[in-house]
């Protein structure tokens, strides 16, 4: 949440270099954003409120610098105004901040402060870390300033520094992510690689309580508990550059649907041993529990079925952000397996440290290599899908499923099957994904376009896919959807159905199928409109999805043609599919 970049090099067109960076980062923030540069021993600087990417190279005259930081906003504390957008100053406007978190006591410190009689401009807690900065900038260096800030912040965050008489950015981090990309003789840092990777993808990562200074001559790195510098490892992102583009598409949400033509064969070409003995690991487990937020939550859901069924092994699942409530039941012989895309997801992540804690051994399913989960758990397995850039997760959703599949299949010691499996649905889902297919779903679109409400139901794995459906349908559509395990429908939620009410049916064809159909029936009969998802039509549908019979990967195929519905809905109803409203990708606050 909230993008930063920062760029220090040969180039003079620092602020656009920065602009440009953060137009890749968009997804994490779109209410506002700004840029501060070193121009002529001053900071100068320009805010905007809404969307970056609205902006275009030399819309603003930019004096000519090498130095500068950027910031695009998701609010947390106070409105969505300029006054709010970062870059934020001391009073001098000597000092300039961008920050990506929340600081929890920023109350306090605000108020102490101000007694002080430093002046506030703005609503937010970012503030704060400026004139804090600035008060210890009298008998302090700026690193020692910054280094004392840092000890006295709690919470979560990411920020970026510079000084208007010194040639450097500074960058400290505690829960939020922050990459420093090392060019030719030009460095860059991002809360995400694809801000930069046009440039380089040789990078370092900078772990919680670190600290960078970045002059010229490049990086170094500090601890700031041990106040000693560090060493850091270069790694090679193997993302090319143009993936981090629309290409041909005019939307990532859809160039990362009809990705997934291919990212399932990427998620399961995985080394056999690595995988073996992570099937091991879970076979040992004194109870294996599975975490994630949001959308890589209901993939967790779903893997509880795939385990079951596949494996006959239960494991337990539970919601990022509710875990700490949970987390008593975990043991020095538990495994926990943290699924997410991004790796950064603070609810998740903080389930981690908590398992890590108690002396469980974690695995993290995720897509950002060198993420930090990637870093902090004991395993991991990358979904190889390539950046996903659109709010809405699409492919890296059925890439957790895919590789969840073949962990399940793995604990039975069918690793070989559950690939030839998982390859026979790679190659369903190419064939379904055609421009025909695409103008079905657009049709079902334009029928539901103004509808209020949309019910999704599903048995079994395809329950957890109802649950995702609904998620889908909210973020990009924004019209009330809700998914619900098809038996429960007699319990309650039928009395919300009514004429035309339309009802998603999802749909395997197994043992489920049957029950669904009849709750299919007496929905039908209640006056909904049934849309069926089934490789099979069916005469309760009033409407048919045709999906490929794809067995046990049913429920993974079954979302694609709803992930291209919202998609659809979303553009019918003139919404961002990129960048719904209220939304961010990659939720690094709590
Ligand atoms: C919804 C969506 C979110 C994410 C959630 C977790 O389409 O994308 O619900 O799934 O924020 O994010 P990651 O997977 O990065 O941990």
């Amino acid at each position: 949440m909230c993008g930063i970049f920062a760029y220090l090099g040969p180039q003079n067109n620092a602020s656009e270099i920065a602009i440009t960076g953060l137009k890749k980062l968009e997804y994490r923030g779109y209410d506002s954003w700004g840029v501060a540069a070193l121009d002529r021993e001053e900071i100068a600087y320009y805010k905007k409120v809404g969307k970056i990417s609205a902006y275009s190279t030399g819309d603003h005259a930019f004096n000519p610098s090498h130095l500068a930081i950027g910031h695009s906003r998701w609010a947390t504390h106070g409105g969505i105004t300029e006054a709010n957008a970062h870059p934020h100053f001391n009073s001098a406007k000597s000092i300039a901040i961008v920050h990506n978190g929340i600081i929890e006591n920023y109350a306090k410190i605000k108020a102490d402060l101000e007694t002080r009689g430093y002046h506030f401009v703005s609503e937010t807690d970012s503030e704060t870390i400026a004139h804090l900065i600035d008060s210890h900038l009298p008998t302090h260096t700026l690193e020692e300033a910054i280094k004392l800030t840092m000890s006295e912040l709690e919470g979560r965050y990411a920020i970026l520094v510079i000084k208007k008489d010194e040639q450097k950015i500074i960058a400290a981090r505690r829960g939020s992510p922050l990459i420093v990309g090392i060019g030719k003789q030009e460095f860059y840092i991002a809360s995400d690689i694809p801000a930069f990777l046009e440039h380089t993808n040789q990078v370092n990562y900078l772990d919680d309580d670190q600290m960078v200074v970045i002059d010229h001559r490049g990086p170094q790195y500090f601890d700031l508990r041990t106040n000693s510098p560090v060493e850091k490892r270069l790694i090679t992102i193997d993302w090319l550059a143009s993936t981090a583009e629309k290409g041909k598409y005019p939307h990532f949400m859809i160039k990362e649907i009809m990705e997934q033509q291919e990212t399932i064969r990427r998620a399961v070409e995985q080394d056999n041993d690595e995988i073996q003995k992570i099937a091991s690991a879970i076979e040992n487990a004194y109870g294996t529990y599975l975490v994630g937020c949001g959308t890589a939550g209901k993939v967790c859901l779903a893997a509880t079925y795939l385990f079951s069924r596949i494996a006959q092994r239960h494991v337990n699942f539970a919601v990022g952000s509710e875990f700490s409530s949970l987390q008593h039941f975990i043991k020095d012989r538990s495994l926990m397996i943290a699924v997410s895309q991004s790796g950064e997801t603070a609810d998740t992540l903080e389930a981690i440290r908590a398992a890590k804690t108690k002396g469980a051994k974690t695995l993290a399913i995720i897509n950002v290599k060198g993420s930090t989960m990637d870093r902090e758990s004991d395993f991991s397995i990358h979904l190889k899908a390539g950046p996903e850039q659109a709010v809405a997760s699409t492919k890296a959703t059925t890439s957790q499923l895919a590789i969840l599949t073949l962990l399940a299949y793995a604990c039975t010691g069918q690793l070989a099957e559950g690939k030839r499996l998982l390859l026979e649905t790679q190659s369903q889902i190419t064939d379904m994904l055609n421009p025909r297919y695409e103008d079905h779903i657009r049709s079902l679109a334009d029928l539901l376009a103004e509808v209020e409400s949309i019910y999704i139901i599903g048995k079994g794995v395809n329950y957890a896919m109802a649950l995702e459906s609904a998620i889908k349908l909210q973020e990009i559509s924004y019209i009330h959807a809700e998914g619900f395990a098809a038996g429960e429908l007699k319990h309650g939620p039928l009395a919300l159905i009514t004429t035309d009410t339309p009802v998603i049916a999802l749909i395997s064809n197994d043992e489920t199928r049957q029950d669904i159909l009849n709750n299919c029936q007496e929905v039908k009969a209640r006056g909904a409109y049934v849309i069926g998802v089934a490789s099979e039509n069916n005469p309760v549908f009033d409407f048919w999805i045709k999906v490929p019979d794809a067995g046990i990967s049913q429920g993974l195929v079954n979302i694609i043609p709803i992930q291209l519905l919202a998609y659809h809905l979303g553009l019918l109803r003139k919404n961002d599919p990129d960048m719904p409203r209220n939304l961010a990708k990659s939720v690094t606050v709590k």
